[in-house]
């Protein structure tokens, strides 16, 4: 594997600190990279310790955690949650997972997490980011594992690609997964998105979701000094929203920090630096 990647504070060694700049330009996964502006996802993989990025993605995310020390430690939060809803899942029954937004391939990513329960899980991850898809695919090559380019705004052509991998079965239960991306579309898109994908699953299947929430003061300055993508600050209550025709399994919507399934009724997220991660796991009920 060509590229190191920390996906948990402290994980990083000084061996796998070669950074994007350091590598051979004429690496695939590094040509064709717009190293001019910050990328989501890069932004996202230097917060979370990887090495998979460049100046201009350091210098966005040292900006970020200048105003919002807490950033680093949320977004390690969130990858923890989604690997223990993933295990959680996998042990559930659930043998395919569609991840989209899926980023970097980070460590613990889906479909290490769903393989130590059955290696025959079968995952797509779905980004609108080429780098992303193809830095995937890279990764992936010979594990059965998909990544697929795909916009998440248009939900049936997500859906269509994916299962045009044969890895997705749409007549199947399936583990769809939402994390921190619905803050970077306005709230009516983002409710449109997660009711299509909650419509369009078989009951029994279950959606993931893990999105950003500031009090407003913290969301307007997020959205203001956020050059890599545009970020909307959804309420709780939006968020909620987001749910609609789904259980809440194990605790509920929570900060992510707390979720685990064998828990109920934890208490209410508490904000750092003026924001949280919520997260939840909903199910589509057998009888609608
Ligand atoms: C903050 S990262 C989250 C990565 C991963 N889901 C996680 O929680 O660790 C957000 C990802 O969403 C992707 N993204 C942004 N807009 C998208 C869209 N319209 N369709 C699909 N993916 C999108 C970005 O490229 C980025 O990789």
């Amino acid at each position: 594997m060509w590229f190191a990647v920390g996906g948990r504070a402290g994980c990083d060694d000084g061996a796998s600190m070669a950074t994007r700049e350091d590598k051979d330009s004429a690496d695939p996964a590094v040509a064709g990279q717009d190293a001019t502006r910050p990328s989501i996802a890069r932004v996202y993989d230097y917060l979370l310790g990887g090495t998979d990025n460049f100046a201009v993605d350091r210098g966005e995310a040292e900006r970020m955690i200048q105003r919002f020390p807490s950033m680093p430690v949320l977004v390690r939060e969130n990858r923890l949650f989604l690997s223990r809803a993933v295990g959680w899942l996998a042990r559930q029954g659930i043998r395919q997972f569609l991840d989209i937004g899926s980023g970097l391939p980070t460590a613990r990513n889906t479909h290490e997490v769903a393989h130590d329960d059955d290696p025959a899980c079968r995952i797509v991850y779905a980004d609108n980011d080429p780098a992303v898809v193809a830095r995937a695919q890279a990764l992936l090559a010979g594990t059965g594992v998909a990544a697929i380019e795909a916009d998440l705004r248009d939900p049936a052509a997500v859906l269509a690609a994916a299962a045009r991998t044969g890895l997705f079965r749409a007549g199947e239960p399936v583990a769809v997964i939402l994390a921190l991306v619905l803050h970077f579309f306005d709230f009516g898109t983002a409710h449109k998105v997660a009711a299509e994908l909650t419509e369009s699953i078989v009951p029994g299947s279950y959606v993931v979701m893990s999105v950003s929430a500031g009090d407003e003061e913290t969301g307007g300055t997020l959205n203001r000094e956020y050059k890599a993508g545009t970020l909307y600050n959804h309420s709780p209550k939006q968020i909620a929203g987001f749910f609609g025709g789904l259980e809440l399994v194990g605790p509920g919507l929570v900060d992510a920090r707390e979720w685990d399934p064998a828990t109920r009724g934890t208490a209410s997220p508490s904000n750092r630096d003026g924001g949280c991660i919520l997260a939840g796991v909903g199910r589509k009920p057998l009888a609608s």
